[in-house]
This record gives C-alpha cells, sequence and structure tokens, in this order.
C-alpha cells in the first residue's frame, strides 16, 4: 500500500540503536491503518500527498522513514512502529526533530487520533548533547544529601499569586524554619507589580540566610524567572552577579518556552554553573486529548538538554497520569534506560553516559500522608513538594513543614507514618486532616504490572491506546 505514491513499509527491517530514531505511535483514522502508517511516515520525512518529480534515489534510500512494525487493533486503528535514519535529521537542532516526527502528521485530515508513545534516540544523536550540569549527584551535593540519600522536601508558596515581596518571603522563612530544603516560585509567578522579581529574590536570600543560621541545614531557592528570552538572560545575569548559585535554582516553565529557548538558556545558567528545574505547566493543554505525545518523550529531550531537576507528576495527588506511568518516568530519571522492558509504551533506549540521572520532582496535590505512597513510586531520589499540603496545615506553615520532614524521616526509618505519627503530633494532625495514602496499594500495582505483562500487551492490542496505562 503506498501514500503519495511510494511505499514506505518495510517489515523485515531493523533499526540499528547506534543510528535509528524509533517512534511508536498510537493511530485511529478514516484510513486502513497500513495506508495511515505510510502517510505518517511520507509526512513525517521525505514525502509528502502526491508523486514527486523531484524525488530522487539519494533522498529515498539514505533519509525516508521506515515503517517496521504494525499491531493492528482494528482495521483503521492500531500502533506502528516507524525508524528514521540519523542523517534525516540536522543533529544540533532538537527542534527541527520536534517539527519532523511531531510537527506536520498531527494536522492530517484523516487522523482520528495521533498519539506519540515514545521515542527511542539513537546514541550517536546523543553524543551532541550536554545532558544536567548538576544532575542527581549535583542537586544532592547541593542540599547536602550525598550520604544520607534522603528525598528532598519542599514547598511552592501560596497563594499562588498576590503576596508582596515581604509577605512571600516570611512564608519561604518560616518553611525553611520547618526544615524544608527547598522553596519555589508557582509557575506563574514571575515579575508582577505586587511582587517584582528581583525585590523577592532579595527578600528570600535573607530569608535563606537567617533560617540557616537557625536550622544549620543548607537552604535553596527556584527561583521563576520565565518570559522573552532576553528578560530571562538579565535574571540569570543577575543571579552570577550576585554569586546565588549555591542557593538558588533557575526555575523555567519549560513546555510553554519551547525547546530551543531553553536550550539557549541552558548553556548560560551551564557556564555560571547553575541548575535548572523544569516545570511542565502547559504540557497538559496540549497532549491530553486524542493527539498528543507521552511527557516520557519530552523526558528524554529535557534530560538530554540538560535539566537538573523535573517535574514528573505524582501518581497519588491532584494532577493527571497513572501511578504506573509515574513510575516510568521517575524511573527514566533517574536511570540510563528503563530497567523494566514492560508492556507496551516504551522502547529500548540508553542514555549516554554522559547524560547524567536528574532529580524527579512529585508535586501537586502533596502532603504528608501521601509521602509513603510516593516514595514507593518514585523510590527515594525524588523532591517531593507540597504546596497547599503545607500552608494549610491547620497549626501553619512551620507545623506544615514539620509535618513533610516527619514524614521522610519516618520513611528513612522504615515506620509507616501512621505509626510515627503517634509520636509526632505535626503529622498526626496532618493525616487527620488529608488521610493517609496506603503505598500497599502501590505495591500491589505494581506487581500486578510485573506479573501479567504480557497479558497487559495483548490486551492494550485489542483495546488500543485506551488499554495501555501510559
Ligand atoms: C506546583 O507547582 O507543582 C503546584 O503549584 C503544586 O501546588 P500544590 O502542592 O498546592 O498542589
Amino acid at each position: 500500500m503506498a501514500y503519495g505514491g511510494y511505499s514506505y513499509t518495510d517489515l523485515k527491517y531493523k533499526p540499528d540503536p547506534k543510528n535509528d530514531f524509533v517512534v511508536l505511535f498510537w493511530t485511529k483514522s478514516q484510513m486502513n491503518i497500513e495506508k495511515t502508517a505510510e502517510a505518517l511516515a511520507a509526512e513525517s520525512s521525505v514525502g509528502s500527498w502526491t508523486r514527486l518529480r523531484t524525488m530522487n534515489n539519494v533522498v529515498w534510500e539514505k533519509y525516508r522513514a521506515r515503517v517496521f512494525w504494525i499491531g493492528k487493533v482494528s482495521a483503521k486503528s492500531g500502533f506502528i512502529k516507524i525508524a528514521y535514519p540519523i542523517e534525516h535529521f540536522d543533529v544540533k537542532n532538537l527542534s527541527q526533530f520536534q517539527a519532523s516526527v511531531l510537527g506536520n502528521v498531527f494536522g492530517l485530515k484523516e487522523l482520528e487520533e495521533l498519539y506519540v508513545f515514545d521515542i527511542s534516540i539513537p546514541k550517536n544523536y546523543q553524543k551532541r548533547f550536554k545532558g544536567a550540569a548538576l544532575g542527581l549527584g549535583g542537586i544532592r551535593k547541593l542540599v547536602g544529601t550525598e550520604k544520607t540519600k534522603r528525598p528532598h522536601m519542599g514547598t511552592i508558596v501560596k497563594p499562588k499569586v498576590g503576596l508582596t515581596p515581604k509577605e512571600w518571603a516570611n512564608v519561604a522563612y518560616k518553611s525553611y524554619l520547618g526544615g524544608l530544603d527547598l522553596v519555589k516560585d508557582d509557575e506563574n509567578l514571575v515579575d508582577q507589580k505586587f511582587c517584582k522579581w528581583k525585590e523577592r529574590l532579595n527578600e528570600v536570600v535573607n530569608a535563606i540566610e537567617k533560617a540557616e543560621g537557625e536550622t544549620g541545614q543548607h537552604h535553596i531557592y527556584s527561583s521563576s524567572i520565565t518570559d522573552k528570552q532576553s528578560r530571562m538572560i538579565e535574571r540569570v545575569d543577575y543571579l552570577n552577579e550576585m554569586g546565588l548559585n549555591k542557593k538558588v535554582i533557575v526555575m523555567l516553565d519549560i513546555y510553554i518556552l519551547g525547546l530551543s529557548t531553553v536550550e539557549e538558556i541552558l548553556e548560560i545558567t551551564r557556564k555560571y554553573k547553575f541548575a535548572i528545574h523544569g516545570h511542565r505547566a502547559g504540557f497538559a493543554a496540549a497532549n491530553r486529548g486524542s493527539f498528543g505525545v507521552n511527557f516520557q518523550v519530552y523526558e528524554k529531550f529535557y534530560r538530554l538538554l540538560g535539566i537538573d531537576q523535573l517535574h514528573v507528576g505524582t501518581g497519588v495527588g491532584k494532577m493527571e497520569g497513572s501511578p504506573l506511568a509515574i513510575k516510568r518516568l521517575h524511573e527514566l530519571a533517574e536511570n540510563f534506560s528503563l530497567k523494566e522492558k514492560l508492556y507496551f509504551g516504551s522502547l529500548e533506549m540508553e542514555f549516554e553516559k554522559n547524560i547524567k540521572p536528574i532529580l524527579s520532582i512529585a508535586s501537586g496535590g502533596v502532603d504528608a500522608g501521601k509521602v509513603d505512597a510516593i516514595i514507593a513510586l518514585h523510590g527515594k531520589n525524588t523532591n517531593i513538594q507540597a504546596g497547599a499540603g503545607v500552608h494549610g496545615h491547620s497549626g501553619g506553615t512551620v507545623k506544615g513543614a514539620i509535618s513533610m520532614k516527619q514524614a521522610v524521616e519516618a520513611v528513612m526509618k522504615g515506620v509507616a507514618a501512621p505509626e510515627y505519627a503517634k509520636t509526632h503530633p505535626e503529622l498526626s494532625q496532618a493525616l487527620k486532616i488529608w488521610g493517609y495514602s496506603d503505598p500497599k496499594e502501590i505495591y500491589k500495582e505494581i506487581e500486578y504490572e510485573r506479573k501479567n505483562y504480557k497479558k497487559m500487551t495483548l490486551e492494550a492490542l485489542k483495546k488500543g491506546r485506551a488499554g495501555v496505562i501510559f
């Protein structure tokens, strides 16, 4: 079956992990799946809707995509794997890759659903990326947890916007006093009139210094600088002039900014040795419906570009994402490959050794009662952040922060939170307000997936996208 005069299907083709990209698509369309596969391969590589007088052998042999696997669910829907040769791409330009494979194809009018579950990025393409400047190990060093290897604890000052710099810094101070490592701006707070960025920054730095004298801990601040590029650069320059790379992490709304802008800012922050906090606000706006891309794909891009700590969801909090999907995102942050090749949705891919592991961030609807479950999913290499779960505590911000600290202490001692709460009133109060998420449920789900992945793969092949947990 051809599309635009050519056939891109070669079911015998074996992709080369060093030089081929592999993309796993889910699709449902008005055309037969075989034709859709051809259309996707054509539009995302060298072809178009009709035969080209300008096509030649070099283009066809060297640069075309190849459909090498189709997992049919019905005549018009199913999973498709397409391989793309590295020569097809501008290897110094991730946005160009995005425009090819995650670009025009999404607009083809016959498509009713198109979802990219995963992309495997070949080693020779990864080589030109630097990865994180600090990464997991560097962030641990910054906070002082290389030895204990405990999870990091953070908060987002609430209300999201509206507080003056002094009010904001006072909430931050109380959070540090309660023992939190990190305080961060919300994704929608940058430089509003009522809370100018520079003023807030200066107040928070004072709060950190004051708190450190009392807690003996090292505290950090994720400062949101998302804006047009020139203003972001001014802010990073200012942070550098103030010598703040041990106290401040640069926070970016990375999805909203786009890959090329993020890359530009990372070149500067890397030079100044600042870590980057990646917030994924906006991702769901484009990727929750019938058309979209799995966050796992962006996580790979961000890891190549050099984000040091990245929001990946919680699996138990207020944001979407099944526990198992979130577990995968966490694993992808801290390992060189997904250890468990379970089930649909993951392609084999290994990061190059220079692409450092990064710290995952569990944030969104978190409180002390969810810490056990989050660690069951994320492991201990994670930063657990609670906004309302700290500032909504009936004892106020300091006690809210203490409740989070106690929950993490409990995990480190191997004691379940309800047991630890018997002798820790702040934790006990948090559990009374918000309840307890039992990690046993999470372990059960994980165990189920481990045992039943073959069955789950077959189910997905029968049900389609709905049968895939992520
Ligand atoms: C975030 O930045 O992740 C959210 O603002 C989290 O806020 P919450 O802890 O109050 O849900």
